[in-house]
């Protein structure tokens, strides 16, 4: 059975879901991108229920969720000595110092060598762990309770869109979990950004919530992503970068103009289909006229939030396609329009 608590008015629960944890189990929490599925990461047996509560390939790693040590210590030396994560290099423990500082607690997670008490299932066998301090007062309440690293994908079956309520957790996983914290919608929507810092130049392995640019401000340009990102997993850097990712379950298809939107949506209608719009542009079209249709909002930060339940309510509506114009790849635009293509995808 899965227990669901509305954390706003049972404050205790974050106490009993950290116990939870720490006795094995499956906890679904929010963070300020989305929904995570928790469970303690040095917990090699807790973790297998991870992939299997989610239906997820063990070929696909975890991040691990960390909060900041009580005493005023340097993040990464700690990290060390916990043996979360293994021993960097000067140049990598500069460059994810700069990054730690400036955008943790937030939606960055840094690729480091593994540690010794992380279990192989969180990594996939890789001898590289991703690591990050989450930006929410319940998921660091939880893991300061919990007092254990926590190993978190997102909340949702394997494939498909990441939850950003504890309502879209319900729908992928009730009964398959322990505990959903309801900390009600996430506020950025979209997952955070992945990159390496083994690397030299350090690589972006996905784009999210933190945006290129701040990134590279303070660090450099950022290492491209591998040519062939359609290649079979095996040649895959970043699981993330499989191309069938984050899809809804109707089909998505993207316009390049509003008037490309409307004349694809008249030709699919034609051909007998039921057709969902996610609008962007609410000043370019009469929305009634598109129904069922979802309004995302005019700028980014509302678009990258309402996405994935946009996606969700259309795929709910039993529509058969939904359509979208595409966005700018520029700012939070690059992480959108990276979902979006790969929701594209067939
Ligand atoms: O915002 C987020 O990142 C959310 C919240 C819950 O923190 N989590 C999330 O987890 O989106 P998940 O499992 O859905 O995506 C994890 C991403 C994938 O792209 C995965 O390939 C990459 O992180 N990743 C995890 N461990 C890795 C590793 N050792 N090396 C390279 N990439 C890794
Ligand atoms: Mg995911």
């Amino acid at each position: 059975m899965t227990r669901l608590f509305d954390v706003q008015a049972e404050p205790a629960a974050i106490a009993f879901a950290a116990e939870v944890i720490r006795q094995g189990g499956l906890v679904a929490f929010p963070t300020e991108t989305v929904y995570g599925l928790g469970a303690n990461a040095l917990d090699a047996d807790a973790v297998a229920k991870v992939f299997s509560a989610k239906q997820r390939l063990l070929s696909d790693p975890l991040i691990v969720h960390v909060c900041l040590p009580d005493h005023k210590q340097d993040v990464f030396s700690w990290l060390t000595k916990q043996e979360v994560i293994g021993a960097l290099s000067a140049q990598q423990e500069m460059i994810a110092c700069k990054l730690a500082s400036a955008f943790w607690p937030g939606p960055l997670t840094l690729v480091l060598p593994r540690g010794e008490r992380i279990p192989p299932i969180v990594t996939a066998g890789l001898d590289r762990v991703a690591v990050r301090i989450p930006n929410h007062p319940i998921a660091l309440e939880l893991l300061r309770r919990s007092n254990v690293p926590i190993a978190a994908p997102s909340a949702n079956r394997f494939g498909h869109v990441s939850p950003t309520t504890a309502r879209h957790v319900l729908d992928d996983l009730a009964g398959r979990i322990d505990v959903v914290l309801d900390g009600g919608p996430t506020p950025i929507g979209i997952e955070s950004t992945v990159v390496d810092v083994i690397e030299t130049p350090p690589r972006l392995l996905r784009p999210g919530g933190l945006v290129r640019a701040d990134i590279e401000a303070l660090i450099g340009p950022l290492g491209h992503q591998p040519a062939h990102e359609d290649d079979d997993r095996a040649a895959q850097p970043s699981p993330g970068l499989l191309s069938r990712h984050y899809a809804p379950r109707a089909e998505l298809r993207l316009a390049r103009t509003t008037a490309e939107l409307i004349e694809m949506r008249r030709q699919l209608i034609t051909q007998g289909l039921s057709v969902g719009v996610l609008i962007t542009d609410p000043e370019e079209v009469d929305y009634d006229t598109l129904s069922p249709a979802f309004a995302l909002g005019r700028d980014m930060q509302s678009v990258a939030r309402n996405l994935y339940a946009g996606l969700r309510t259309l795929d709910s509506a039993g529509v058969d396609v939904i359509l979208i114009r595409e966005v700018e790849a520029h700012g939070l635009g690059e992480a959108v329009a990276d979902r979006l293509r790969r929701g594209a995808r067939r």
